[in-house]
């Protein structure tokens, strides 16, 4: 059964694989427009989402499939004091595959244990989001034609923001990939991802505190928003949430054909101002995230 928890459980050939089934997705969509007739995805949302949630949803139904949707933990038997693993087992009689976002890190892999259809985490607490990972690396191929030889600044709240985590351990097995890692000294990377991945695969990279010092040598910046609802005291998050705010100005040494990416929500951490600018790919990478996750659910479900 091909689970989805966490992205390291791609080889670069099973990512390769996604990215050329989305490829061929956006050459020929209607090619794929009965693929999944009759077979339903189960979306369980503890937290909030927007594009996770929607984006799974009209991916199957883009597929021919449909969708059953629970949008929170408020109304569904889990504010009752459910299980995830019963939970799990209960949806495994109503769908093909679940789609899982739980604020608990490993709570998508309990559910993996416990299901008897595929389970792809959606994003679990702090730690993983590997779809939308998935969405990051075919934005950057389709705007760059390649993953390798490249230097990615991830800017913002690099501890909480599991998009981080997953992106660099997906960029990491790429060739001559160099890191920046750019945050406030409190939201620096976990040091389990510097040891696991980029210390242990003997990988390039720098900390800093600096945006604009590093900006000139950035191929692609993966801003984040500082994640309010991880923190544990306000104080914190309101003396950290505005560290960085791009702007146009900030952009002055950018390269030509720098490629700026955010999983989104924004909150401000990117001027307006910089929406049209040719160089923001945000709202491309949302498109491209709805692709992606067709591109996972066909292989998922084995009906290519
Ligand atoms: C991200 C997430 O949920 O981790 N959003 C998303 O899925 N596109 C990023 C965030 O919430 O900041």
């Amino acid at each position: 059964m091909k689970h989805l928890i966490d992205i390291q459980e791609l080889s670069t050939n099973d990512i390769q694989e996604l990215l050329d089934i989305a490829e061929d997705i956006l050459k020929d969509p209607v090619k794929y427009s009965e693929k999944c007739r009759g077979k339903k995805l189960a979306t369980l949302f503890f937290e909030p989402s927007t594009r996770t949630r929607l984006s799974f949803e009209a991916a199957m139904y883009e597929l021919g499939g449909n969708v059953l949707s629970m949008a929170s933990a408020a109304s569904s038997s889990a504010a009752k004091g459910e299980s995830i693993a019963d939970t799990a087992k209960t949806i495994s009689n109503y769908a093909d595959i679940i789609a899982m976002r739980h604020p608990k890190e490993g709570a998508p892999l309990v559910a993996a244990m416990n299901a008897t259809i595929p389970v792809i985490n959606a994003g679990d607490g702090g730690h993983n989001h590997p779809t939308q990972t998935l969405a990051d690396l075919l934005t950057i191929y389709c705007e760059k034609g390649r993953l390798d030889n490249m230097t990615i600044g991830l800017c913002g709240d690099l501890k909480f923001g599991r998009t981080v985590h997953s992106l660099i351990a997906a960029m990491a097995r790429y060739s001559n990939v160099k890191f920046i890692l750019i945050s406030p000294v409190e939201l620096k990377v976990p040091s389990y991802v510097k040891k696991d991945i980029l210390q242990q695969k003997n990988i390039e990279y720098v900390q800093t505190t600096d945006l604009e010092a590093v900006m000139p040598e950035l191929d692609v910046l993966y801003m984040t928003r500082v994640q309010k609802e991880r923190f544990f005291n306000e104080e914190d998050y309101l003396r950290l949430k505005d560290s960085y705010i791009l702007t146009p100005e900030k952009l002055k040494n950018a390269k030509s054909d720098l490629s700026i990416l955010h999983p989104l929500p924004r909150v401000n951490e990117i001027a307006v101002a910089i929406d049209n600018d040719p160089r923001a790919c945000y709202f491309k990478q949302v498109y491209y995230g709805k692709i992606m996750r067709m591109s996972l659910i066909l292989k998922a479900l084995e009906v290519l």
